[in-house]
């Protein structure tokens, strides 16, 4: 029987690994850069977790979640997103106390039982973002402005910023009420999911999957329908001030609605070019309520996550072609079994100085040797026969340059070592 990875489901082989390693590196030091420290939370989680938090009517909890019972009878998740996780973490060790206002980032695995198709995944990955203990406008700056730049370094060049506010919990009371009497008359045409979402939670009809259902609920809130009070609107145009003065381009003209209750006031949602329905790279919001509600003091908390694999589909897609992969490190090709463990011992003191140096084990013609030295795109090839051991020197090619010299044993390591690093294409 051959077996497949689950749908949904993907393995990242080396060269893809190669990308998403550099975009993890950019990641994290940009995070870094801001302040950001990172946090690594359990990939399983009590399942109550995100019914608090996330929401017990949306789709994530009631459709989505990989839950099981374990053998102790308890009800477990894998997690689908991160900042529940966080927030418990912050409050399960106390960081409220320690840190004050902390700002954490992620990188890691999320978990969704949604039907696959392109972009959209059962098990993606997710580069978030929290900011926890500020009530500060500037600090949804702060968070959008990073998540602007990972998308850059990432290789994004062409996306939409869409900015809104849900308002505070009063606001979103006020709203919902209204949007409730707007839909009772059409409770019929819509799905029976949504039919118990006009009691329960009636802002997520406006996120059915059913697009009769949204059509039907945007309809009935017309215009900026979440933002009421004084102070949410002066927190949002803050927001918008100190965007426009870091110079990042936003809409704010879309209303939207985000698939998770944690949300109040600022939510914002970057969406790419040409990816076709699952279009939204990152988004995030305010969640101002969330640590209180998990029993921790009343503080303001935002972050987003950016999932990447639609960030470096994306990439691919607008980048002007890829640049060829630098040639690395050593090959040693030798031209006789018998010269294989002293092939072993002189590449093991080329990896001692930090250098990367492989070796064919398999006793196949020279000629072979040098093809897969090329098919791995090794930078130098050095050869090892009985000439070279006559002579007490290597023959050594550069496969970039085109030029060829021969290396005195006593010496080689050393060389070779200078040679690659001073391309700067050492230990990789
Ligand atoms: P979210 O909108 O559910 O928010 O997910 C954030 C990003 O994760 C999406 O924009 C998308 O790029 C990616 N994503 C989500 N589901 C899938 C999927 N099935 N396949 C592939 N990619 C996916 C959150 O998760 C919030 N925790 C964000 C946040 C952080 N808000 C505040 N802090």
């Amino acid at each position: 029987m051959a077996f497949q990875a689950l749908r949904g489901t993907s393995d990242l082989l080396p060269d893809e690994v190669a990308r998403w390693s550099a975009l993890e590196h950019r990641a994290r030091r940009l995070a870094a850069l801001y302040g950001y420290r990172e946090l690594r939370t359990p990939i399983i989680e009590d399942a109550a977790l995100f019914q608090r938090s996330v929401g017990e009517t949306t789709d994530i909890v009631q459709k989505e979640m990989f839950q099981f019972e374990d053998r102790g009878g308890h009800d477990i998740v894998l997690r689908p997103e991160g900042t529940a996780a966080v927030v418990r973490a912050y409050l399960e060790h106390s960081l409220h106390k320690t840190e004050g206002f902390a700002k954490l980032f992620y990188l890691g695995p999320m978990f969704r039982a949604e039907r696959p198709q392109a972009g959209r995944f059962r098990q993606f990955h997710q580069y978030g973002v929290e900011a926890i203990g500020s009530a500060s406008p500037w600090v949804d700056v702060e968070i959008i402005v990073l998540c602007v730049e990972i998308l850059r370094a990432a290789g994004v060049q062409d996306a939409t910023v869409w900015v809104a506010s849900m308002g505070c919990r009063d606001d979103q009371r006020r709203s919902a009420e209204e949007l409730r009497t707007q839909l009772q008359p059409h409770r019929a045409k819509l799905c029976k999911d949504c039919q118990g979402r006009i009691e329960k939670n009636v802002f997520r009809v406006l996120d059915c999957k059913q697009s009769g259902c949204r059509e039907l609920g945007w309809g009935a809130v017309k215009g900026s329908p979440f933002l009421r009070c004084d102070d949410c609107r002066a927190h949002f145009d803050e927001v918008r001030r100190g965007l426009k003065d870091a110079g990042v381009a936003f809409d704010d003209s879309k209303v939207f609605a985000r698939g998770l209750d944690y949300y109040t006031r600022t939510v914002f949602e970057v969406r790419a070019a040409g990816l076709g329905a699952q279009d939204a790279l990152a988004a995030g919001g305010r969640y101002d309520h969330l640590v209180e509600d998990f029993g921790g003091p009343s503080l303001g908390a935002v972050g987003f996550a950016a999932g990447i694999e639609r960030v470096l589909t994306a990439a691919e897609r607008q980048a002007a072609g890829a640049p060829a992969a630098a040639r690395r490190g050593l090959f040693l090709a030798v031209a006789q079994p018998e010269l294989l463990g002293e092939g072993f011992r002189f590449i093991q003191q080329v990896r001692a100085k930090g250098v990367r140096a492989t070796l064919d084990y398999d006793g196949r013609s020279l000629k072979a040797q040098l093809r897969e030295a090329d098919r791995a795109q090794a930078r130098l090839v050095a050869i090892l026969g009985e000439q070279e051991q006559q002579a007490r020197a290597m023959t050594v090619k550069d496969l970039e340059q085109g030029s060829q010299e021969q290396v005195a044993f006593d010496v080689f390591a050393e060389q070779v070592a200078s040679r690659l690093k001073a391309g700067g294409c050492h230990a990789c």
